[in-house]
């Protein structure tokens, strides 16, 4: 062989496998230092002294590239330049900025669902004979509701759906989807999510125009749309996504686990809910029979936390957003290789050099002094330059009107009989009376049911 021919060759090899290596995304790095987490979601943490070449737009994009794949969407989260990111957040902001007659509107609408579902069951669902609102709409993974037992998971799913349809869709409750169609789009938007976060290659994630089931559900509700940026997804995954996990929880929490024997939890988030205002979410009932410790007493009457305190404890031990992860890039000679960093926000919300030895439990009372390690430590709406444009008020009061309507109208119902919960997996029910944290895992309680005592 010539050595013209033989140098040619190893150019090729060497040529291709740069190809290969650079398609390929590298090991994770996942840090728990606030500091460190708030470096890697502003895309500026460096590496040996090296900036990322990626701007925070780009970085933040090349880590979220699954989503528009998945879930066909263009947001402020896949977009790489800032003008567009930026003009989507600004369309958000008037959607969120409720008046106190809309949130007192939204909180009487969440009530009369519930209760409905409580009664009825879910529309469309019961197979054993009620009628399905859509032909050629089943979903085998369909849970059937009847009106002595409802899934608890599809409950705080369809409640933060609909509320997301009424405020950004401006759909009127009589104009919505039948529930069959609603829990068919949340459990595809759930399904996909699970399996697009899995596949590290791009070929292996699963693609929006091929899931008929995403694509059926999505357009029985919002009718069909062609553009991406047109894609009601858009502002369903930010808000639904992340709202129906952190409802369910707090609720579990407050009405079956740490919360089962303290009463006054209950009534603040259900005062909260009857009144949904800044003053009474901040608010703690004074209650001279509770037994629960106190950091901040300092005369011997006993005060509740408030419904924000419940809230911002939720929030604290079940953030929705798990992990933020970004895309680093060093220097132009890695191609279109990149390094993902995870800010592993959960680890800094359990923290027990930060949080103290009870970091895993559920203890609203610790809201009432927080350091300011803890302050810094709390990530649940991200950090800047992306800040949560839900933070200061929409997220936190949602949460708490959502979860007070549940409570509201299990309490109201159970002056006549009482509702239990049921799992065939009886560890989940002792997990849950155990004191521990709950599951976060996204499907840890779809097999959980309210059930209706017969006595
Ligand atoms: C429980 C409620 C919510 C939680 C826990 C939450 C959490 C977060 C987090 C962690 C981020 C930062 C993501 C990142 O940096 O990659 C974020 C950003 C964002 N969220 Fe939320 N969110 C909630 C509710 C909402 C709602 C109701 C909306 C309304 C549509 C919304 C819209 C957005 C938008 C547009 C951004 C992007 C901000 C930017 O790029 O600058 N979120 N959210």
């Amino acid at each position: 062989m010539s050595s013209a021919l033989a140098t040619f060759i190893v150019l090729a090899i060497s040529l291709l496998l740069i190809v290969i290596l650079s398609q390929r995304q590298k090991t994770k790095y996942t840090s728990n230092d606030p500091a460190l987490c708030r470096q890697i979601i502003a895309g500026v943490l460096k590496h040996e002294d090296q900036p990322n070449i990626l701007s925070p737009h780009q970085a933040k994009a090349m880590a979220n590239r699954h989503l528009p794949i998945a879930f066909g969407i263009d947001n402020s989260f896949t977009q790489t330049d800032s003008i567009h990111a930026s003009m989507f957040v600004q369309k958000v902001k008037p959607l969120i900025n409720l008046s106190a007659k809309q949130w007192q509107g939204v909180s009487e609408f969440a009530r009369v669902m519930t209760n409905h579902w409580i009664e009825h069951g879910f529309s469309g669902v019961d197979r054993s004979g009620g009628s399905s609102c859509h032909e050629g709409n089943h979903d085998s993974n369909m849970i059937r509701v009847d009106r002595n037992r409802i899934n608890i998971a599809s409950l705080a799913q369809i409640l933060s759906l609909k509320v997301v349809l009424c405020l950004f869709f401006k759909q009127r409750p009589q104009d919505q989807a039948c529930d069959e169609n609603l829990l068919s789009l949340a459990q595809s938007i759930n399904r996909v999510w699970i399996s697009s976060k899995l596949k590290s290659a791009e070929n292996d994630i699963p693609r929006f125009e091929d899931d008929v089931l995403l694509q059926t559900s999505l357009a029985n509700i919002f009718g069909k749309h062609d553009l991406p940026e047109d894609n009601p997804l858009n502002l369903i995954l930010p808000s639904f996504e992340t709202m129906w996990r952190i409802v369910l929880r707090a609720f579990l929490e407050v009405r079956f686990a740490t919360g089962k024997e303290v009463r006054e939890w209950r009534d603040t988030m259900v005062a909260f809910a009857e009144n949904p205002t800044k003053l009474q979410f901040e608010a703690g009932a004074v209650s001279p029979s509770s037994n629960e410790p106190r950091i901040s007493d300092t005369q011997c009457v006993q005060i509740s936390p408030s419904a924000k305190q419940i809230v911002l404890e939720s929030l604290r031990l079940y953030v929705p957003t798990r992990h933020v992860h970004r895309a680093y890039q060093w220097d132009q000679a890695m191609g279109t290789s990149h390094e993902i960093k995870s800010a592993d926000i959960e680890g800094c919300h359990l923290r027990s050099d930060i949080w103290g030895s009870d970091a895993e439990i559920f203890n609203p009372n610790r809201w009432s002094i927080l350091t300011p390690a803890q302050g810094d430590a709390f990530m649940p709406f991200g950090c800047p330059p992306f800040e949560c444009p839900a933070k200061p008020t929409f997220g936190p009061r949602m949460i708490g009107v959502l979860v007070g309507s549940l409570l509201a109208v299990l309490e109201d119902k159970e002056q006549a009989k009482p509702w239990n919960l049921d799992c065939e997996d009886t560890s989940v029910l002792e997990h849950l009376t155990s004191g521990k944290r709950l599951c976060p895992h996204r499907n840890a309680y779809t097999d959980l049911y309210l059930v209706r005592s017969m006595e």
